[in-house]
């Protein structure tokens, strides 16, 4: 027998922060171990052999995580994402997505993944209930691909993975490359020739200053409207509406019809005032910023045997009391803080 939510504070999933901002989505890391290295994310040095990551018990169980989701759900989250670290090294991830994907309300299910697991599991998520994969995918040249995954990777695998996706018919598939001036800058072309006219979608993503590991600074961040320069001088592209309120991609359209690109701007074109994402760690914790320190521990209130009203009780609260806007005050910080990694908050 499934319980029922109370909604909290309102009926109709009212839920709002500060500046009134709905809660929309919600994006569950499930792993926090990955077996890439990108080091603008987990570099080998500080996450070797010995790094102690959370032991099984320490991460949300299947059962804790769609309890939570429920109550997500009865706020009004419509959309879920699944992260890591990587979400695939997770055992039975088919089985979670069985599960989330009964929730009511819950339309949307994506996977945030590198790829390099895909092709042994995509027909199993699909049959699951998985509607959509991201896929991370730095670059097409071997040696800079080496380089940006840690040299743990491998470019043909992820792209066999790919492939298995669009096969199994989880679309739009979406791949997700970090620019980093230097390195992978160069190679950006590469990647829309190679996926232009293919239905598949690449979005460029600023590379930001998300944990404190990778000593971000400004300048190794490529804006994006220098990449759109670039790349429209070589295949005209145009703008084109957001699919949803609050989408963190500025959507561009080929001119001659091959299709869809994206950029994601988060550092010089901060999408804060339409933030509907809330961040649920792999130990549990909700996270209502990806650039947060602090997070509300969600299990230890349900190993304490905490009910769904009272679980609703500190969700709501969280939410309610959010004042987070980081990208938009990121100029006015004169130090890192102590903030949470990209690998354990998930993206
Ligand atoms: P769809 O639009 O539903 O396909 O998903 P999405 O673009 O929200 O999800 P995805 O995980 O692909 O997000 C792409 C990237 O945008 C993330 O990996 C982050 O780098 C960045 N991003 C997503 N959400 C936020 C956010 O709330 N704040 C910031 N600063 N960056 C975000
Ligand atoms: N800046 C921008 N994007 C990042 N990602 C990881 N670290 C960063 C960063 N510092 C990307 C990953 C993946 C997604 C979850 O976030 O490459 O595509
Ligand atoms: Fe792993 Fe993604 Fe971090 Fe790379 S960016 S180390 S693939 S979690
Ligand atoms: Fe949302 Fe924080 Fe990103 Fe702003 S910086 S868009 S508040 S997650």
């Amino acid at each position: 027998m499934e319980e029922k939510i109370v909604k909290f504070p309102a009926a109709g999933g009212g839920l709002t922060d500060r500046f009134r901002r709905p809660l929309r989505d919600l994006r569950i890391s499930v792993m926090d171990r990955c077996n890439f290295r990108c080091p603008y994310c987990m570099p080998e040095d500080k996450y070797h052999k010995d790094f102690q990551f959370l032991t099984t018990t320490e991460r949300l169980s299947f059962t804790e995580i769609v309890k939570l989701a429920r109550i997500f759900a009865g706020f009004g989250v419509h959309k879920l994402r699944i992260t890591g670290g990587e979400p695939l090294l997770r055992a039975s991830l088919q089985d979670l997505i069985g599960d989330l994907s009964r929730i009511d309300g819950i339309d949307d299910i994506a996977l945030t993944t590198n790829g390099i697991l895909l092709a042994q599991h995509a027909a199993a998520l699909k049959a699951a209930g998985l509607n959509r994969v991201t896929v991370s995918l730095d670059s097409l040249d071997d040696k800079v691909f080496d380089v940006m995954s840690g040299g743990r990777g491998s470019k043909d695998k992820v792209l066999d993975g790919i492939r298995e996706v669009e096969q199994s018919g989880l679309l739009p598939i979406k791949i997700n490359v970090v620019v980093k001036k230097g390195l992978n800058d160069e190679t950006v072309f590469d990647l829309v020739e190679h996926f232009r006219g293919t239905g598949i979608i690449v979005r460029f993503i600023e590379y930001m200053d998300v944990g404190t590991i990778n000593h971000w600074r400004l300048s190794e961040t490529v804006p994006a409207r220098e990449l759109v320069e670039l790349i429209n001088a070589r295949w005209p592209i145009s703008p084109a509406e957001q699919n949803y309120h609050g989408e963190v991609a500025s959507r561009y359209m080929f001119e001659d019809g091959q299709g869809e690109i994206g950029f994601i701007a988060s550092v010089t074109e901060p999408f804060c005032g339409s933030c509907t994402r809330a961040r649920l760690s792999s130990d549990g914790k909700l996270f209502t910023c990806l650039f947060a320190s602090e997070g509300t521990d969600l299990r230890g209130l349900l190993r304490a045997g905490a009910s769904d009203q009272e679980l609703a009780e500190t969700i709501g609260k969280a939410w309610n009391g959010r004042e987070d806007r980081y990208s938009e005050l990121r100029a006015l910080q004169s130090e890192p803080g102590n903030k949470v990694e990209m690998y354990y908050i998930g993206g």
